[in-house]
């Protein structure tokens, strides 16, 4: 761990170019006075009655340890002396320091040295106030360290490990600006963010968006829990979803709710997934969630073993029909599907399919265009589909995942307690079904078949 600086250097530089000259003016002036020491004596704030303290405590004020009040002090009479009415131009006649920086401390800009340092003496190194962290309560609040998760570095007292006392080139006095600040001691941080491919665009602005660089009441300095609310402070479209969707994905209450699939700072996936999507998705669904009507299949198999896989599964993308955080529709799916094997038609009722796939196909009478299921001009998707009462449903014959046969038609449908047989075969102009529903069917587009 880097703390970024080292106190000696400034101090030490300031002693050999400014205070040995310093030294000698001072100790010149007292030693022309003490040619007369009687006068010194007499002359002195310093006696064992008066001013006693003096020069008692660890840091004596060069001028001070050497007796030298007027130099500062303008005696009006004995024991009255003119008010100091600018501290800070006092201090700067010996000390001249400029402070350059783009940003200057508040009681800096206002002279006020003695805000911070005692003239004279005092037990901390640089006649400070105080010591640590307690110099600068002397006028901020202590609250910025009341959270219940204290930064490291600010558990230690170290306010100057990040901020200067005078003036610096960066907002809030800072060493360094950005999240340069941070990575200056959290440099392994910043080596694995840059190995990954997406930033998370609040990591990229600041840190302290999310991190408190002082203290917090949650974990990692937050000022609300991190695998979730402070998420949802930013993410109010998100917020909204898991307030009010009727369904709201169970993967949202695990643990670790969003960081259950997303990573907060960088990823090689995109919208921060902690992995590849289809990946994420089977990371928790290669096992079976309840039982019976709250049944949630294990879908690893169900992808392993049918070899056919519908196109967006193909892609990946399992959220291209399921919305990853909830909706008010049956397994938090995108559009509406129809839960059941019969549905009056409407078009509105496969708005899931409709997404991707032609509305039409179930629309017309006779086509020879439109779809692939025909017979002749027959259009079998409008006999089967398109019925006032006991229009059968797209999953009576296809499986929205992955199937052994072509065209994702299942091997069975559940029907009630039953596994309705479907038993198709597809054929190059055609296909025929043996389904649980009505006996051996076959269907040609080229030359029409009549099933009896
Ligand atoms: C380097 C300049 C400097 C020297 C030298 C100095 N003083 Fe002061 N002193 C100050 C300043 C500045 C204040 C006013 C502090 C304030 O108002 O912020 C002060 C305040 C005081 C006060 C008012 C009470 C207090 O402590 O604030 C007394 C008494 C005093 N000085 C005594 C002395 C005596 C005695 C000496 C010599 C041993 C001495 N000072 C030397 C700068 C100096
Ligand atoms: C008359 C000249 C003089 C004045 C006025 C003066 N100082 Fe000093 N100051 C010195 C000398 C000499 C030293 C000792 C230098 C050393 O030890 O390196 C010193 C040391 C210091 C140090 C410690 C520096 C270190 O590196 O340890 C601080 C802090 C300081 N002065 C602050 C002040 C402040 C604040 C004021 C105004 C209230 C002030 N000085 C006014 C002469 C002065
Ligand atoms: C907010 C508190 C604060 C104020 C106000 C302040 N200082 Fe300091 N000063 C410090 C601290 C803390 C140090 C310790 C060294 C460091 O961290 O740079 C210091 C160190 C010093 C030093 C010795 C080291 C150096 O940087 O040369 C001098 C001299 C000094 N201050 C002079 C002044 C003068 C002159 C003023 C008024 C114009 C002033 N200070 C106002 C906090 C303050
Ligand atoms: C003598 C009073 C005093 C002391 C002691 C003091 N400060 Fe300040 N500080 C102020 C004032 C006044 C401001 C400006 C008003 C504000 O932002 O609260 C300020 C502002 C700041 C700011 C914000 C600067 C900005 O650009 O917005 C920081 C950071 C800061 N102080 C840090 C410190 C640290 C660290 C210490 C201890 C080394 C300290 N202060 C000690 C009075 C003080
Ligand atoms: C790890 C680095 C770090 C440490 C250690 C640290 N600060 Fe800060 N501080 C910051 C950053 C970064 C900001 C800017 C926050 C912002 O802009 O919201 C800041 C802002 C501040 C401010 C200004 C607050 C404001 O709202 O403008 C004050 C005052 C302050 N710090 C005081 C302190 C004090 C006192 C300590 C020691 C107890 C301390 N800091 C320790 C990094 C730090
Ligand atoms: C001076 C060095 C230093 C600086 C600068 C610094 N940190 Fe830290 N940080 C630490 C230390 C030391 C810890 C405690 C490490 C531990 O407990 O394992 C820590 C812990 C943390 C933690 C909690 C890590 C954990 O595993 O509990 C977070 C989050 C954090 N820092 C964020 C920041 C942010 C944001 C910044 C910039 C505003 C920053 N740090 C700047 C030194 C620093
Ligand atoms: C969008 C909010 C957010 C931002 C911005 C953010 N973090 Fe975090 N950070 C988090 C969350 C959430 C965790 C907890 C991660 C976990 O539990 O897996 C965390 C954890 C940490 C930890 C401790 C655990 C660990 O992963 O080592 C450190 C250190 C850390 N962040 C540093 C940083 C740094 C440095 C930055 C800026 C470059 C930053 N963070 C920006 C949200 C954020
Ligand atoms: C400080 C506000 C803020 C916080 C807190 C925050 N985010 Fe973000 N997040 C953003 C912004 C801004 C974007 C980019 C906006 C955009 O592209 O629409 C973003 C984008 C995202 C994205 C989409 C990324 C992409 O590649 O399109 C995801 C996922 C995300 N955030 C998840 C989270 C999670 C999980 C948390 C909690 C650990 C979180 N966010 C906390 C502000 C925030
Ligand atoms: C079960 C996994 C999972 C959980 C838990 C989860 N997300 Fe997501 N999130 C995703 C997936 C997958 C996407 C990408 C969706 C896409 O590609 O359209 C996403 C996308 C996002 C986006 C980008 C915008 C969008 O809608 O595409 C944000 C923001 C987001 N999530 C925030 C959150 C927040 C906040 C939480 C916690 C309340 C959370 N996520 C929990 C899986 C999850
Ligand atoms: C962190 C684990 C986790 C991840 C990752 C996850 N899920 Fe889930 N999923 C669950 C849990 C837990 C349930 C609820 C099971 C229950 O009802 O008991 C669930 C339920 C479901 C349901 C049934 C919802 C219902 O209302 O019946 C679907 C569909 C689903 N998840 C799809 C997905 C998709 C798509 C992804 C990838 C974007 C995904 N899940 C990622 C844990 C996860
Ligand atoms: C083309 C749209 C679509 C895609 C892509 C899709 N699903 Fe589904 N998913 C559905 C439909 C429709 C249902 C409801 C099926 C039913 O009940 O017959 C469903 C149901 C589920 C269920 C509940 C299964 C059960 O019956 O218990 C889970 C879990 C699930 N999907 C996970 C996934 C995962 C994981 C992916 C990516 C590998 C994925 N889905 C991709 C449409 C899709
Ligand atoms: C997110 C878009 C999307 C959604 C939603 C979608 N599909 Fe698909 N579907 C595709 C893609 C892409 C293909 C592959 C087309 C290709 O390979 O030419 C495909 C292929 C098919 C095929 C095979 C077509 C062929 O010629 O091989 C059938 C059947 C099918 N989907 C049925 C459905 C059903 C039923 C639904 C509703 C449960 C549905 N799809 C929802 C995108 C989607
Ligand atoms: C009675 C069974 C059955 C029903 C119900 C059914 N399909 Fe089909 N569908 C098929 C068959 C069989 C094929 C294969 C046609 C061929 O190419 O031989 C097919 C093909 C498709 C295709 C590929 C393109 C095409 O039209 O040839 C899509 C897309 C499709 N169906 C979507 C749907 C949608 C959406 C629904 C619900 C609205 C649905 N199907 C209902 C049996 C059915």
């Amino acid at each position: 761990m880097n703390t970024g600086r080292t106190l000696n250097t400034i101090p030490s530089f300031f002693s050999v170019v400014v205070a040995v000259p310093l030294f000698f003016i001072v100790f010149g002036c007292m030693s022309a006075v003490s040619n007369d020491a009687a006068a010194v004596e007499k002359k002195s704030c310093v006696t064992s009655k008066c001013h006693a303290n003096m020069g008692k405590e660890k840091y004596v004020h060069g001028p001070a340890s050497v007796g030298q009040c007027t130099i500062c002090h303008v005696l009006t009479a004995e024991h009255a002396f003119k008010p100091i009415e600018n501290v800070g131009k006092l201090c700067n006649q010996c000390h001249d320091k400029e402070f350059t920086g783009k940003v200057n401390h508040d009681p800096v800009l206002k002279g006020q040295c003695t805000g911070c340092h005692d003239s004279h003496q005092s037990p901390y190194e640089f006649m400070l106030l105080g010591e640590g962290e307690n110099l600068c309560f002397i006028c901020h609040d202590k609250k910025i360290i009341a959270g219940e998760f204290i930064h490291g570095p600010v558990a230690v007292g170290g306010c100057s490990v990040c901020h200067q006392p005078h003036s610096s080139d960066y907002p809030k006095l800072l060493l360094d600006v950005g999240n340069a600040a941070c990575y200056s001691c959290h440099f392994a941080k910043e080596e694995s963010f840059k190995e990954k491919k997406h930033m998370h665009s609040p990591v990229e602005e600041a840190c302290i968006l999310c991190h408190s660089p002082h203290s917090g009441n949650y974990e990692y300095n937050f000022a609300a829990d991190g695998s979730q609310d402070l998420c949802l402070g930013c993410h109010d479209d998100i917020q909204e979803i898991v307030e009010d969707s009727k369904n709201k994905h169970g993967g949202l209450e695990t643990e670790r709710k969003c960081l259950g699939c997303h990573d907060a700072h960088v990823s090689d996936y995109p919208k921060q997934l902690l992995k590849e999507p289809l990946n994420l998705c089977i990371s928790c669904h290669d096992r079976e969630y309840g039982s019976g009507k709250t049944r949630v299949a294990n879908m690893k198999p169900i992808l392993d073993e049918n070899k056919v896989h519908h196109g967006p599964i193909k892609q990946n993308d399992c959220s291209a029909c399921h919305s990853p955080h909830g909706s008010n529709n049956f397994r938090i799916l995108r559009e509406y599907f129809p839960p059941v094997f019969y549905a009056p038609y409407d078009a509105n009722n496969y708005k899931l399919c409709f997404m991707c796939h032609e509305q039409t196909i179930a629309q017309e009478k006779f086509t020879t265009t439109l779809t692939g299921f025909r017979n002749g001009k027959q259009n079998l998707h409008y006999v089967h589909v398109n019925l006032k009462v006991k229009g059968r449903t797209c999953r009576a014959c296809h499986d929205a995942h992955a199937t052994n046969n072509p065209k994702h038609i299942r091997d069975g449908v559940p029907f009630g307690a039953w596994n309705l047989p479907i038993n198709f075969e597809k054929t190059a102009a055609g296909g025929q079904c043996l389904p649980g529903c009505h006996q051996l069917f076959k269907y040609d587009r080229e030359k029409e078949v009549f099933n009896r």
